[in-house]
Formats: structure tokens, C-alpha cells, sequence
């Protein structure tokens, strides 16, 4: 499904707060108690791996209503090389609006602009049920491995798509997280504080 209604355009600065108060309403709660996303959002957007070309929000009726970013990383390969990827998200649609094609819009959209740009594969963490319906696989299947993941556990979460075919090919070796994803709960709790308040709650089906 695409969604015809909505706009799909680069954050504008003065909306960053709006885009944040966006992500928490999609990500409170799913994952853990509460959420940090939208102070990893912040954070991100003066990290030297993002990309402002890649940060995109979704409007509908002059509301933002998704967004998705990415950040440049990279494999370690098992040859001493290294390779330029890109790795993406938070992306997060508003919870009234989940699950009616427009995660995979935003998404779609997004990824297609990443490969103008030239960028040849985007690595990540996620639910194949949602990313395997744009084109990702698992990434042990290119020869990628997560990092700090001991042997034989499960790798299932992590998902590649090359965006020019055949970029991974000649490549294995171990994907890297961008060190700005790593968020301290402390910091994260002081900055949610400038939210309205929200009621954190333990649910089912929640990683942590
Ligand atoms: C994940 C997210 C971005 C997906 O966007 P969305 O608009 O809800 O998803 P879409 O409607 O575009 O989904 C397209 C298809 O992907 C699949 N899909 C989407 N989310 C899924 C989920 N959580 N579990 C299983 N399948 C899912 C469905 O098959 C869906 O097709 P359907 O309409 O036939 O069911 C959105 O739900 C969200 O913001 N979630 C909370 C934050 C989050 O988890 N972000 C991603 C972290 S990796």
C-alpha cells in the first residue's frame, strides 16, 4: 500500500521538537517501559554520521504523522577493509496511524533516496514482518555479522538491503553500530522530562 495524501520532505529545524514528541508517541511502550528514541533522535542529529539529507518526516493535513533517518556506518571485513554502509532509523509512524501503509511509505521512499545518493547497502535492527515487505533479508545471508553477538545466538533481528546489487558481494565481516545510538537511561529520563507527561507501562511482547 502507498499512501497518495502525504508529503515526504527533509526536517525543518524548528519542528525537531515535533518530530521527537512523534517518536515517543510511536516507540512509548513498544519496546520497554517508556522509550528513549526520541533523545537518540536528538542526539543523532548532531552525531558526524548522520546524514540531514536522509532525515525525512511524513505530513498529512499539516501534521507530521512518520519519520526515518539514516547514519553512515560501516562493515569491518574480514580482509582488513572497510566498507561504507548505512544504517538507519529511529522510524516511526504516529500510533493512530500504524499499520495502514505508511511505514512502508515513508520507508520506501526514503530507501529510494539513499540510493540516488550513491549509498550501496543499509544494515539495521529490525522485524523482518515489517522490512522484508521493502526488500531486506537477513544480513548473515550477505556473509554480515552483528557485532558483540556471541556465536550460534540468534541474529534474526538484524536485516540487510543492498540498494546497488551485488555491493556486498565480495564482502563479509562485521557490521558496527554508530556509537551515538548508545544513550544513557539517566540522560534519557532528564530529557524526557520536557515532554508532557506519559504513563510508563510493563506490557507483553516488550524486549525489555
Ligand atoms: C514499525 C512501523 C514504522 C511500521 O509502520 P506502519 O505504518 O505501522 O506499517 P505499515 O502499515 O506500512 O506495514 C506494512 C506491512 O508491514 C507489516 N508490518 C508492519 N508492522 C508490523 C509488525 N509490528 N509486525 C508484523 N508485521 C508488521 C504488515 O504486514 C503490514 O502489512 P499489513 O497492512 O498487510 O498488515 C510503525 O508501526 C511504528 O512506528 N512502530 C513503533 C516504532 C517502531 O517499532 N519502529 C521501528 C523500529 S525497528
Amino acid at each position: 500500500m502507498s499512501k497518495d495524501n502525504v508529503i515526504i520532505r527533509l526536517e525543518r529545524k524548528e519542528e525537531r521538537r515535533e518530530t521527537e514528541n512523534l517518536v515517543r508517541e510511536a516507540f512509548w511502550n513498544v519496546y520497554k517501559p517508556g522509550c528513549s528514541e526520541h533523545y537518540v533522535l536528538h542526539v543523532l542529529r548532531e552525531d558526524p554520521a548522520f546524514i540531514p539529507e536522509l532525515n525525512y518526516v511524513m505530513e498529512e493535513e499539516g501534521k507530521l504523522v512518520g519519520q526515518n533517518m539514516f547514519m553512515r556506518t560501516m562493515i569491518v571485513c574480514d580482509d582488513g577493509r572497510t566498507v561504507p554502509v548505512l544504517t538507519m532509523g529511529p522510524i516511526g509512524i504516529t500510533p493512530e496511524l500504524k499499520r495502514k501503509g505508511y511505514g512502508k511509505t515513508i520507508l520506501d521512499y526514503t530507501l529510494k533516496k539513499a540510493k540516488e545518493m550513491g549509498f550501496g547497502a543499509v544494515l539495521f535492527e529490525g522485524n523482518i514482518l515489517f522490512y522484508g515487505k521493502s526488500g531486506f533479508t537477513y544480513a548473515r545471508e550477505f556473509g554480515i555479522r552483528y557485532h558483540d553477538l556471541p556465536e550460534g545466538a540468534d541474529d534474526s533481528f538484524f536485516l540487510c538491503k543492498e540498494l546497488i546489487p551485488g555491493y556486498l558481494r565480495e564482502v563479509t565481516g562485521v557490521y558496527q553500530t554508530p556509537k551515538g545510538y548508545y544513550v544513557k537511561d539517566e540522560e534519557v529520563e532528564e530529557f524526557d522530562r520536557q515532554f508532557p507527561a506519559k504513563e510508563k507501562l510493563k506490557l507483553p511482547g516488550q524486549l525489555w
